[in-house]
């Protein structure tokens, strides 16, 4: 008998025929949100689950389902899964790395493009009909050319973001948990300084840093009183990294220029204050959402799937495992 798998959102019909071939699989083509009640219920009996980031499996969850082998984020960051959990019960989890790095940084670009020169401003502007004369102080922004951009978080997202800046002629500024070496450093042209500097220094803030107790609120009240009126504040990272309640009362001060957002505390829902301030550019988590990727991320969760319940050609051997003890301690 195959083993069974739920997976827990709408994915491609073709990736889903490729999880049939080794499992019974219990796929929510219908793309219901499953609360957490009915996450255990469908998990049930099941060896594995394809989940994506939005998906929390805690610890309540994993000591409710015995059965449990695998748990497979379609997503690189994994702040919705209890890994100690996992890890002590067996259950190997596995993320979606690299595949998404490329689209996420143009991603990160594109937001911050338009949040420094106003785009989405600009163009509600236009609609609303407002538009009836060129004037020498309309919409005007923040030059990106030339100027500082500051990343907090310098994983394989963050030296994306870096590469691209060379191209605009930009000083790089970066803060980490641990400092590159000097040659990574050096290609990137790159800086390292400590987070008040960073604060202090830079015109546009790029958070790519992964979320985590520690990282709660790494961005609030304070930290935006330390920026520049001028500077922009780009969020690319998770919700709850930054303060969105903070975020909000900044923009509507002046405290600093504008914000570009794709990622929210408590999301799909969006703080009140955010949708009514102008300075700031909203989108729904959509940074590594390009046909090409969202397929690679999707590919990549099926083969980790795969991999970790023995089966397929990589049998016991999940292409990119969180918790490599679980698979060393099976073997
Ligand atoms: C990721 O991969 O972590 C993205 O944010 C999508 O959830």
């Amino acid at each position: 008998m195959k083993p069974s798998v739920l997976v827990t959102r709408a994915i491609y019909a073709d990736v889903v025929d490729r999880l049939s071939q080794y499992f019974d699989v219990d796929s929510n083509q219908e793309d219901l949100v499953l609360d957490a009640a009915a996450l255990k219920a469908r998990l049930a009996g099941k060896a594995g689950v394809l989940a994506n980031a939005a998906d929390k499996i805690d610890g309540a969850v994993v000591a409710a389902l015995p059965q449990l082998r695998a748990v497979c984020n379609m997503a690189v960051g994994y702040n919705n899964l209890d890994v100690p959990a996992l890890t002590a019960a067996g259950v190997v989890a596995t993320n979606t790395p690299d595949v998404l790095t490329e689209t996420t940084a143009d991603f990160g670009w594109a937001l911050l493009m338009a949040t420094a020169r106003r785009v989405t401003e600009s163009e509600h502007y236009l609609r609303a009909g407002k538009w009836k004369r060129w004037s020498y102080d309309m919409l005007v922004g923040m030059d990106v050319y030339g100027s500082t951009l500051g990343i907090l978080g310098m994983g394989r997202i963050g030296q994306a973001l870096a590469r691209r800046a060379a191209g605009f002629g930009m000083n790089v500024l970066y803060h980490n948990r641990s400092q590159l070496p000097a040659e990574t450093e050096r290609a990137l042209n790159a800086r390292y300084v400590s987070k008040a500097e960073l604060l202090a220094q830079t015109d546009h803030l790029l958070l790519v840093l992964p979320y985590s107790p520690e990282s709660h609120h790494a961005i609030g009240a304070a930290e935006l009183a330390a920026m520049k009126p001028t500077a922009t504040l780009i969020n690319l990272a998770r919700g709850g990294i930054v303060d969105d309640a903070a975020l909000a009362a900044a923009l509507r001060n002046g405290q600093i220029f504008a914000a570009g957002l794709d990622v929210f505390e408590g999301e799909p829902s969006v703080h009140p204050d955010l949708l009514t301030v102008p300075n700031v550019v909203l989108t729904p988590h959509i940074a590594s959402a390009s046909e090409k990727t969202r397929r690679a991320m999707a590919n990549l969760a099926a083969d980790n799937l795969i991999a970790a319940l023995d089966a397929g050609p990589k049998a016991g051997h999940p292409p990119s495992v969180i918790n490599p003890e679980v698979m060393a301690r099976r073997r």
